[in-house]
């Protein structure tokens, strides 16, 4: 039947194989477009329209098409539901009469409902697309498969997809997603690789819409085109600040179950916003339509942004929010949400170019207006005398408008005073007729002002990307897990913290308003905030740091983010101490991720440590390439060394790769490593030491059975671990115990049982080797978090 409306077809972009996104020749043929989902309200308010309009632009090129609905409920409940939706779709401006009343009618012939729930009900589906291909004898373009379900129900349609439904050789299989991927970093790992066992990365498709709105594609187009007045001021000797911001006016009501789970951060902050950011910030590509180079440049930018703890954001929730949960989710009246839906987070990029340059990403529901904007504001180094009315004197800002707002419509802004920018090719206008508005302090006459001629919503925009295969507009598996490796650390750190009730629209007055100070972020008017008592919770941070004994050491405890602060502290003051009396701080430090939340407070917070005397070295090491995710060096570089001052011939790595090989005894690395500790350290003895203990209370790298009195007298040894990678390279007791301090990090529930047995056995270095560290005239602290401690 579809043959009725098989036209000549021309050409579109297509994804290549090596990520370039080159305009080549589609073969021709038949496109089985799927929505899975296909009744409910995105496919109702979006989808349905974007596969029209894309049906009206290609009905000319000649592709063919079939429409399926897919839903749960049988054929004769769901049959009409999908009609009544795309009897509604609406034509282009365009289109004549005429001509929409045919397309309409094409449509409602092409398209059908179909029971999706079984294997079965898709290997019928795949039945029906291939007797509909060979009853009319056309070749096969694709299959178009667009999720609109949760996202729990993914790897099982994926999974079906992949058993049933895969088109002819020859021809494409496109699977479309919507967020939300994943509530962190590993939900979004098991889902990357669930999928992955279903389909390939090139076959998928995750939609972030905000890369279909038409000034968040522009801005990559705008920095090249305008880069010759860009490039000398895009950076930290200009830019005063970068702010993204998107308010909105409505509330989450009927939304409360799947958003009280997941709050703004994980709705907007964490995809939205922080593409938005991306695009800002990444080295433009050589070539903008590879989209592997894109990708990677996005990628460069996520592993240059300094982690965002607990203090550079502030989080807020409307006061309606905490009745709607009540009644939503059939809570009592004391149940208590700790949800956000405000934020604002302060990001900063430790490049060259952007260093100390902050990056404001806001947003919140039940704001004054709705409005989405991309600020850049650049300093200004005039002083105006006399006359501030002067254009000179005026703020200096880029400003990528996505809509909304007093402006009502989307828009790049460049004012006045910085430079007439190039207009965007093909589709943009420039506007020079104003009405009176004010736009981010300056009226809109003193703007260059330029808008697409044609708004087009951001779904219908993707729709047509996905057709031509334009991976770029689209969201990777590395572009996301990059994402969710930003911000899950905050979202564990805020997840007991109280937001600032904040009444919701104009009556928020300055309760939202923010200041940046030093690093962190604050709430800039000082509104009581809710306390613990108040909300009915009881407050984790009510206890207060606490010294004891442990073993034979003294003993710090606090809840894990003080115990982190009081280490920190205490490493400074060593430092301190050590550059006072010597001018210089030896400092070991261990791998594993315990020691993950001290880097960063020390990256974050101690501007004065003394990095420049300071000598970082290794307690150990895995006998991988530094350059690998697991070296223990690795991670030491990306969340400490790479984001303070500290010179090169300082850090001191553990020679675990020697002629091009991994610990080979002959090489003789441990031994290289001892000799330079003996050269540098005075009496081969640091300052500070930094070891965590495992499971088995294994220390440093020394292992149960690691038979320590082989090692002698050695400093560094080769060891064996019962995991892999087995090779390590470890200080030995020896070194460690040479130490003046000593400290013992233990963090977490996961650490309750060892702590109790080691609370309780002798010392028996060879079956406990944490009980092997007693630094003869040194000082061992263990900082044990209130979990470890007490379960
Ligand atoms: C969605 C969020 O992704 O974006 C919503 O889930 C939010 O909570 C919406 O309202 C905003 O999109 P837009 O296009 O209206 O700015």
């Amino acid at each position: 039947m579809f043959v009725t409306v098989l036209l000549l077809l021309v050409t579109l972009c297509v994804q290549g194989g090596n990520g370039e996104e080159r305009a080549e020749a589609q073969r021709p043929g038949h496109v089985s477009v799927v929505i899975v989902g296909g009744t409910g309200d995105l496919a109702k308010k979006y989808l349905w329209q974007g596969f029209f309009e894309l049906y009206e632009n290609q009905v000319s090129s000649g592709n063919t098409f079939s429409f399926y609905g897919g839903g749960l409920s049988p054929a004769d409940a769901g049959k009409p539901v999908l009609f009544e939706i795309l009897k509604a779709v609406a034509c282009s401006k365009d289109a004549s009469q005429e001509r929409c009343a045919l397309l309409k009618e094409q449509l409602l012939r092409l398209a059908q409902y179909r029971q999706l729930k079984t294997l079965e009900d898709y290997q019928d589906l795949a039945k029906h697309i291939e007797q509909e291909l060979q009853q009319e004898g056309i070749t096969e373009a694709g299959r178009l498969f667009y999720l609109s379900v949760p996202a729990f129900a993914y790897a099982d349609i994926a999974d079906k997809i992949n058993n049933s439904c895969r088109p002819n050789s020859g021809a494409w299989l496109r699977v479309v997603l919507e967020k939300p991927f994943g509530h962190d970093f590993r939900s979004a790992q098991l889902l990357a690789s669930q999928l992955g066992s279903s389909l390939k990365d090139e076959e998928m498709y995750r939609i972030d819409h905000y890369l279909g709105k038409q000034v968040v594609a522009n801005i990559l187009p705008f920095r090249v085109e305008n880069n010759k007045f860009l490039d000398p001021i895009w950076n930290k000797h200009h830019i005063e600040r970068v702010e993204i911001v998107m308010k909105e006016t409505l509330d989450v009501k009927g939304r409360i179950p799947f958003y009280d789970q997941y709050g703004v951060i994980r709705d907007v902050l964490q995809n939205h916003l922080t593409e938005v950011m991306t695009l800002l910030t990444m080295r433009l590509p050589m070539n903008r339509s590879s989209s592997e180079e894109v990708l990677q440049n996005k990628l460069q930018i996520f592993s240059s942004l300094l982690p965002i703890g607990k203090n550079q954001a502030v989080v807020g929730q409307y006061q309606a929010y905490k009745t709607s949960v009540q009644q939503e989710m059939n809570k009592t009246k004391d149940h208590v949400s700790l949800t956000p839906t405000f934020a604002a987070v302060l990001a900063h990029i430790d490049e060259a170019r952007y260093e100390g340059v902050p990056i404001l990403l806001i947003s919140g529901k039940m704001l004054d207006e709705r409005v989405g904007y991309a600020r850049i504001l650049f300093k200004n180094d005039v002083f105006c005398l006399q006359n501030h009315n002067s254009v000179h004197c005026k703020p200096k800002q880029i400003v990528f408008y996505f809509g909304h707002g007093s402006l009502k419509y989307p828009a790049i802004l460049v004012s006045k005073n910085l430079f007439r920018p190039v207009l965007m090719g093909g589709e943009w206008k420039e506007v020079t007729e104003h009405t009176d508005v004010n736009i981010l302090g300056l009226p809109i006459s003193d703007y260059y002002v330029q808008t697409p001629t044609e708004q087009r919503e951001a779904y219908s925009e993707l729709i047509s990307h996905i057709f031509a295969g334009r991976k770029n507009s689209f969201i990777s598996a590395e572009n996301l897990l990059a994402s969710w490796g930003l911000w899950t650390p905050l979202l564990s750190s805020l997840a007991s913290s109280f937001p600032r009730i904040y009444p919701g629209g104009a009556d928020n007055g300055d309760m939202l308003d923010v200041r940046v100070k030093g690093k962190d972020i604050v709430y800039s008017s000082d509104v009581v905030i809710i306390s613990p008592d108040q909300m009915g919770g009881t407050s984790a941070n009510g206890f207060q740091v606490m010294q004891g004994k442990f073993r034979s050491g003294d003993m710090v405890s606090a809840w894990a983010e003080e115990l982190v602060e009081r280490l920190a502290a205490d490493i400074q003051e060593a430092a301190e101490a050590a550059v006072h009396e010597g001018g210089v701080f030896h400092l070991a430090l261990s791998g594993g991720s315990t020691p993950i939340a001290l880097f960063h407070r020390l990256v974050l917070h101690h501007f004065s440590f003394p990095w420049r005397n300071t000598h970082v070295w290794m307690v150990d090491e895995r006998c991988v390439p530094l350059t690998e995710l697991e070296s223990n060096f690795h991670s030491m570089h990306e969340h400490l060394l790479q984001h303070v001052r500290i010179p090169y011939y300082n850090i001191h790595p553990m020679p675990v790769q020697l002629n091009q090989r991994l610990c080979v005894e002959e090489d003789a690395g441990a031994l290289l490593y001892e000799k330079e500790v003996s050269k540098l350290v005075n009496g081969s003895s640091f300052h500070f030491v930094l070891l965590g203990v495992g499971h088995d209370s294994h220390t440093a790298s020394l292992f149960p059975g690691s038979k320590v009195a082989e090692l002698g007298e050695s400093l560094v040894a080769i060891t064996e671990s019962p995991v892999k990678p087995h090779q390590r390279m470890s200080l030995t007791f020896s070194a460690i115990n040479r130490a003046r301090t000593v400290a013992l990090l233990v963090m977490g529930k996961g650490k309750h049982e060892l702590i109790t047995q080691l609370s309780r056995v002798k010392d028996n270095p060879d079956k406990w080797p944490v009980t092997g560290v007693k630094p003869a005239d040194g000082r061992l602290v263990w900082y044990i978090d209130y979990d470890a401690l007490l379960g």
